[in-house]
C-alpha cells in the first residue's frame, strides 16, 4: 500500500516513518524545501528517541520518500494524511489555513478515488470543510471523481513518539464509508496484530475525542497542581495524597504528578481551542477555563518561591536552571514553564545560567543569549544563589550533591518536579523546597 503524509512536523514525520517501518510505502510531503532537503540527507528537524535511525533505515529500503510536491504523488497513493500545523489564532481557535490548503491541492490534482485523512488536531466540523474544499476544486475541473474524508487523531507523546505510534493504546478513526474503513483497517492492522484496538466511529466524534482526551489530561494536571498548592498550605504531602488516590482504579496512578505547569504543543493549544469552540456555540467550558488559569499561575510558581525566599530582593541574584525543554526527552520548548520563569527572573534583575541536555540550541533560538548556557549541570550551578529544577531529565536525578553544594554560593534548591528526597537534601545541608510537600 502507498500513502502520502503532508506535514513533516512531529506527528507527520513520526507517523510516516512508523508506517514505512511496517511495510507501507510512504511519501512525506512538506512545502519547506530546506526541511525536505535536510531529511533527504538524513538530518531531522526534531529530536525524538529512535527516530533518526528508523528514518535512515526506511529511506535506504526505498519505503520512505521526502518530497515537496504533493500533486506529483497523488496518483500513486490510496490514502492522503494531513498532519500539518493548526497554530492557535489570536483568539485561541485553531487556524485551519494549512489543513484547507492541503484539501484544495488534493482536489486540484487528484486523478482517482482517495481517502483524505486529517491527523492534525482540528475542531469538530473540520472534516466537513475539508470535504467542501476538495469538492470545490473537483467542481471547478468538472470532475466526477469520488473521495472520502476521515479523521484519525494522533495521541503520541513527544519524547516517546515512536514507541507510542508503534504500540498505541488505541487508534481512533472517524469514517464515512466502508471503503475508507477497510483502507484504514489494512493500514493499521500490522500495528495491532494480536490485539486490534481500532475504534471506528463517526467523524465528529473522532474529532472531539482528541480534544476531550487532551483536555481531561490537562485537567488532571491542573487539579493536582491545585491540590499540591493546598497541601503546602495545610501541611500535607502531595506525594502521599497522589499515591493514596491513585490506587483507586477509577482514578489510576498516571498523570497525577504536580509540577510547574504543563507545556508543549498540545495541551495549552487544545484546551484554549476547546474553550473557544464551546464559546462559539454559546456554551461556557467553566472547568477548562479554570484548568488554563491554574496552569498559567503554576508556570510562575518557581519564581514566586524564589521571590519569597529572597523577600523580593532579587537584583543580581544568580539563578541556576536545570532543564529548559517543556518535558524530558525532547528539545521542544513550546509553552515551556522555563520560558515564563526565565522571563520573570530576568525582569527582576537576576542572572540566569541554564543547562539542558538537548534544548539549548532551541533556547538560543528563542531567547538568544539573555541567559548563560552552561556546559553541564555543575557548570550551571557555579556561584549560584539558588538552583531550580524545571525539567526532570534522567541525568538530573542523581547529581553529586557534595559537588553541587561546594560550587553554589548558597545551598538552596527548588525542585519543580518533586524528584529529590527532602530528607536526603536536608542531610546534604540544602535548604530544599518542592511542590506540595
Ligand atoms: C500530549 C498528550 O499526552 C498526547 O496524547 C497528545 O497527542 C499530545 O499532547 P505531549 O504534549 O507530548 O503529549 O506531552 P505529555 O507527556 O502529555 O506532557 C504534557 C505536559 O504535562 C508536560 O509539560 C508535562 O511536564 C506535564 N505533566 C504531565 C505534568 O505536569 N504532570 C503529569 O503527571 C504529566
Amino acid at each position: 500500500m502507498k500513502i502520502a503524509i503532508v506535514g513533516t512536523g512531529y506527528v507527520g514525520l513520526v507517523s510516516g516513518t512508523c508506517f514505512a517501518e511496517m511495510g507501507t510505502e510512504v511519501f512525506c510531503v512538506d512545502v519547506n524545501e530546506k526541511k525536505i532537503a535536510d531529511l533527504n540527507q538524513g538530518i531531522l528537524p526534531i529530536y525524538e528517541p529512535g527516530l533518526e535511525e528508523m528514518v535512515n533505515r526506511n529511506q535506504k529500503a526505498g519505503r520512505l520518500h521526502f518530497v515537496t510536491d504533493l500533486a506529483s504523488c497523488l496518483n500513486e497513493v490510496e490514502v492522503v494524511f494531513s498532519a500539518v500545523g493548526t497554530p492557535p489564532d489570536e483568539d485561541g481557535s485553531a487556524d485551519l489555513k494549512y489543513v484547507l490548503e492541503v484539501a484544495h491541492t488534493v482536489g486540484r490534482y487528484m486523478n482517482k478515488y482517495l481517502t483524505v485523512v486529517t491527523k492534525s488536531t482540528v475542531p469538530v466540523g473540520t472534516a466537513k470543510k475539508v470535504r467542501q474544499a476538495i469538492q470545490e476544486e473537483l467542481d471547478k475541473r468538472g470532475s466526477d471523481l469520488t473521495f472520502d474524508v476521515a479523521s484519525n487523531p494522533e495521541f503520541l507523546k513527544e519524547g516517546a513518539a515512536v514507541k507510542d505510534f508503534l504500540s498505541p493504546d488505541r487508534i481512533v478513526v472517524g469514517v464515512e464509508s466502508e471503503r475508507s474503513k477497510e483502507l484504514m483497517t489494512r493500514l493499521y492492522r500490522p500495528f495491532l496484530l494480536n490485539n486490534f484496538r481500532v475504534i471506528f466511529m463517526d467523524v465528529p466524534s473522532a474529532e472531539m475525542t482528541k480534544y476531550a482526551a487532551n483536555a481531561m489530561l490537562a485537567t488532571r494536571i491542573s487539579f493536582m497542581n491545585d491540590i499540591a498548592n493546598l497541601c503546602e498550605i495545610v501541611g500535607a504531602d502531595v506525594n502521599m495524597v497522589r499515591k493514596g488516590i491513585g490506587t483507586d482504579v477509577r482514578i489510576g496512578h498516571r498523570f497525577l504528578y504536580p509540577g510547574c505547569g504543563y507545556g508543549g504543543s498540545c495541551f495549552p493549544k487544545d484546551v484554549k481551542a476547546l474553550v473557544k469552540t464551546a464559546a462559539d456555540h454559546g456554551y461556557p467550558m467553566r472547568i477548562l477555563q479554570a484548568v488554563e488559569e491554574v496552569n498559567e499561575q503554576q508556570k510562575s510558581i518557581l519564581f514566586r518561591k524564589v521571590d519569597k525566599y529572597f523577600k523580593g530582593d532579587l537584583k543580581g541574584k544568580r539563578v541556576a536552571i536545570w532543564g529548559l525543554a517543556f518535558k524530558p526527552e525532547t528539545d521542544d520548548m513550546r509553552e515551556a514553564p522555563s520560558l515564563v520563569v526565565i522571563q520573570k527572573l530576568l525582569e527582576a534583575g537576576c542572572e540566569v545560567s541554564a543547562y539542558d541536555p538537548v534544548a539549548m540550541d532551541e533556547s538560543r533560538r528563542r531567547i538568544g543569549n539573555t541567559i548563560r548556557y552552561a556546559k553541564d549541570i555543575y557548570d550551571a550551578v557555579m556561584d549560584a544563589d539558588v538552583l531550580l529544577l524545571i525539567t526532570e531529565w534522567k541525568e538530573f536525578r542523581m547529581p553529586s550533591w557534595q559537588v553541587v553544594k561546594k560550587l553554589m554560593a548558597n545551598p538552596l534548591v527548588i525542585d519543580g518536579r518533586n524528584i529529590y528526597d527532602p530528607a536526603e537534601m536536608a542531610e546534604y545541608g540544602f535548604d530544599y523546597h518542592c511542590i506540595g510537600r
